[in-house]
C-alpha cells in the first residue's frame, strides 16, 4: 500500500533522514520505533507532503506521491494525527471534527462520517459542544484521532499517541487503534512507548538517527536483545 524507498531528508545541511527504506501493507498497523530526534514524525511529515525529500520516492497505492501537495495526498485518503495532538483550543469538539472533514464537500457524507466518530467515541458525542482545550488529555487525543477519521482515510498516520497521557488511558487509545485498524484502516503507528506499540503492531522498524536499524515482526522485535535492551526497560 505504502512504499518508502531511500527516503532522505535533510533539515538546512543536516540529514534528518539518511536513507529510509520501508513498506506497509494493507491492513496492517506498522509501528516505527525509536528515541527522541530519531526521525519518527520526520517520515510522517514527508508521507503527508510537509516537506520536501532530498533523495529517493513515497508510493502509495502504486502511485508516486512524493512530490504532490499535502491536500492532494490527504485526498489520496492518507490523514495524520500529529504529535501534540494540534487541537484547536477556542473551538468546540464539534468544529474541530469538521475541520478534518474539509476535503469532503458532500454534506451527507461528511453527517456520516461525523456519526461513524460518534460512535466510535461517545465521549466526543457528549463533549460536542465543549472547546477542545477543557478537554482532558486522553479525550484530546480522541479527538485528535476522530478529526483524522473524519477524512474517512485508509491510511491513518499516528504520531505518539500516548504521549503524556496515564497508564489507563494509552490503554484505552491503543483498543480503539486496535479496533479502527479491524474495522479496515491500515496503520502506521509512531511510538516511544515501545512495548504497547509492538503489543497492538503485526510488523515494526526500529529508527536510530535517521536510519532504521531492526525490523521484524511484532514478536521477532519483542524479543531481540538489542531492542528490550533499548526499548522495553529490561
Ligand atoms: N524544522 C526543523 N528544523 C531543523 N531541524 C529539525 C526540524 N524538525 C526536526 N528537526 C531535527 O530532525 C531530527 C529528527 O526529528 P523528528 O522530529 O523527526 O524526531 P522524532 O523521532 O519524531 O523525535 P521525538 O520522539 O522526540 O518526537 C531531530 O534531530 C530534530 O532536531
Ligand atoms: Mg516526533
Amino acid at each position: 500500500m505504502l512504499e518508502l524507498k531511500n527516503v532522505m531528508v535533510n533539515y538546512g545541511v543536516i540529514p534528518a533522514l539518511k536513507s529510509i527504506s520501508f513498506k506497509v501493507e494493507e491492513g496492517e498497523i506498522v509501528t516505527l520505533i525509536g528515541a527522541n530526534g530519531a526521525g519518527k514524525s520526520t517520515i510522517l511529515k514527508a508521507i503527508c507532503g510537509l516537506i520536501k525529500l532530498k533523495g529517493g520516492a513515497i508510493t502509495y497505492q502504486g502511485d508516486t506521491i512524493s512530490g504532490m501537495g499535502a491536500h492532494l495526498i490527504i485526498r489520496r485518503g492518507i490523514s495524520q494525527v500529529p504529535e501534540g495532538r494540534g487541537i484547536f483550543a477556542n473551538l468546540t469538539v464539534e468544529e474541530n471534527l469538521g475541520l478534518g472533514a474539509y476535503v469532503r464537500k458532500d454534506k451527507a457524507e461528511i453527517n456520516r462520517n461525523l456519526k461513524v466518530v460518534y460512535d466510535r467515541f461517545p465521549r466526543l458525542f457528549e463533549r460536542r459542544k465543549q472547546v477542545g482545550g477543557t478537554l482532558s488529555g486522553g479525550e484530546q487525543q480522541m479527538l485528535a484521532i476522530g478529526r483524522a477519521l473524519m477524512a474517512a482515510p485508509k491510511l491513518l498516520l499516528l504520531d505518539e499517541p500516548s504521549m503524556g497521557l496515564a497508564p489507563l488511558v494509552v490503554k484505552e487509545i491503543f483498543k480503539i487503534i486496535k479496533e479502527i485498524n479491524q474495522t479496515g484502516t491500515t496503520i502506521l503507528l509512531v511510538e516511544q512507548n515501545a512495548r504497547m506499540a509492538l503489543s497492538v503492531a503485526n510488523r515494526g522498524y526500529v529508527m536510530e538517527t535517521g536510519q532504521i536499524i531492526s525490523h521484524g515482526t511484532a514478536r521477532e522485535l519483542r524479543d531481540n536483545e538489542d531492542v528490550k535492551k533499548a526499548y522495553l526497560g529490561h
